[in-house]
């Protein structure tokens, strides 16, 4: 009979890790947002739009298979959106779901028959024991505030980068370090007064503290945490009693990455990650434009000194391709925008010749300035129609408009709906 061998100190924090987490996620499934059968979030990462518009440059031909993986799928939310965007499409899609926890996976899994949804399948496993032998490559990995919590997350990531395609992508969700000050002080206070207790004992305890931190407490200060005893229970323990968690800098994920075989794309919203959204003086501006993306970014997380969740797409280091959409290159006229909620025509009726865009970062409100013709471009922002038959539509109206300060006013508001809003993309004919 073969003998195992006991497991080595690395293995064995991992397995006491993946215990803790089954049972935290088992006891306070998360997120604990609406999971009604009705309820249907559209958020980021995910998206179909977003993964079209920054992995796949707005080109992907969606009458081909496509198979996602949700690592970490938690109580669903990014499962659901993406199953229920693929199905309304009619891609031939396949997402299989992968949980430690049963109570989130059977939260799930009801979603699902609500919503009618039979492309997802389902898995109670550790995200470390995929193997592409077992599950085959992926077109895109969603892996959403979930590897900061392992006991290796350059392993976690590593796991995932091999169930990849060459040309596929990953969507991604880190803590910030920036943004998450005082939630550590906070951790670590719970440590020292209930180093022993289960989380439900700690909760009430925690509450109390929350309750009675000092205005100059750190966590107190930061204005972009909840820190109110009254939220859900579930976000409480998994703010303030977590049992592991790390947070990371921009340029620490970078390296994250690297050492996974993958490179960052864009982080999103791509404004929040724009030094010229803080810095509005040409000389600085012109500085930042020099550098890389990752350095822009590195560097607009220490201007906002706010971000507490990096959202972020990456793709394999062997994919050379210039995966993000963008409106540089010689086809822009054919490019179509695109809004993830609604149509143009009713961002237009509410637009008034004052109105200014305003992007919301947490505790941080960004401004844009509309274009003149922002009202005339969003009217016809019907999802189909591409730039150079709006620029046509318009220019009848407007004599002596031609297309290069078309392009740029249809720059300006791209910067306010795409960057500030992360409401607007782009598709390319396949
Ligand atoms: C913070 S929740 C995030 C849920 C979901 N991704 C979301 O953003 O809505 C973390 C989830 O990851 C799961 N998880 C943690 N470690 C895991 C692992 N090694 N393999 C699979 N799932 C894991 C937990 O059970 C939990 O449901």
């Amino acid at each position: 009979m073969q003998q195992s061998n006991p497991p080595n100190d690395a293995e064995q924090s991992s397995r006491n890790n993946l215990e803790a987490l089954r049972r935290q996620y088992e006891a306070f499934p998360y997120p604990p947002a609406d999971t009604s059968p009705n309820s249907l979030e559209t958020g980021s990462p995910s998206h179909i739009l977003e993964i079209d518009h920054f992995i796949y440059g707005g080109r992907r031909d969606w009458t081909q298979p496509f198979r996602a993986l949700i690592a970490g799928g938690g109580t669903g939310n990014a499962a659901i959106m993406l199953a229920r965007q693929l199905r309304d499409i009619g891609c031939p899609a396949e997402i299989v779901y992968v949980d430690l926890s049963d109570t989130s996976r059977a939260i799930t899994e009801d979603r699902a028959k609500t919503h009618n949804l039979s492309n997802i399948r389902f898995h109670t496993k550790s995200l470390l024991d995929l193997s592409v032998a077992e599950f085959g490559v992926f077109d895109y990995v969603d892996c959403c505030g979930v590897l900061h919590h392992l006991h290796s997350p350059a392993d976690g990531l590593r796991t995932l980068a091999k169930l990849v395609a060459a040309n596929g992508g990953l969507g991604l969700m880190f803590y910030g370090e920036y943004g998450r000050s005082g939630v550590y002080d906070v951790q670590n206070i719970m440590r020292r007064i209930a180093p022993d207790d289960d989380q439900t004992i700690q909760l009430p305890l925690l509450k109390t503290l929350l309750s009675n931190l000092p205005p100059s407490n750190r966590l107190v200060r930061n204005a972009a945490v909840d820190h109110t005893p009254e939220q859900h229970d579930a976000e409480l323990v998994d703010k303030f009693l977590h049992p592991q968690d790390r947070a990371y800098t921009v340029p620490g994920l970078a390296s994250l990455c690297e050492q996974a075989g993958l490179r960052i794309l864009t982080f999103a919203p791509t404004g929040r990650y724009d030094p010229a959204t803080y810095v509005q003086d040409d000389g600085l501006r012109r500085r930042c434009a020099r550098m890389t993306n990752v350095e822009r970014a590195a560097l607009a997380e220490l201007i906002a000194g706010n971000i507490g969740r990096h959202v972020f797409y990456a793709t394999t280091q062997s994919n050379a391709v210039d995966c993000v959409a963008g409106l540089d290159g010689p086809d822009a006229a054919n490019a179509t925008p695109v809004l993830k909620h609604g149509q143009g025509a009713a961002l237009a009726v509410k637009f008034r010749p004052d109105s200014v865009f305003k992007g919301q970062f947490d505790d941080f409100t960004a401004f844009a300035e509309p274009p003149a013709l922002a009202a005339d471009i969003m009217r016809r922002i019907d999802n189909e129609t591409c730039l150079e038959d709006i620029y046509f539509e318009i220019a009848m109206e407007n004599p002596g408009l031609d297309w290069a300060n078309f392009l740029n006013q249809f720059k300006q508001l791209y910067t306010a709906l795409h960057g500030l809003l992360n409401g607007m993309f782009l598709r390319f004919p396949p």
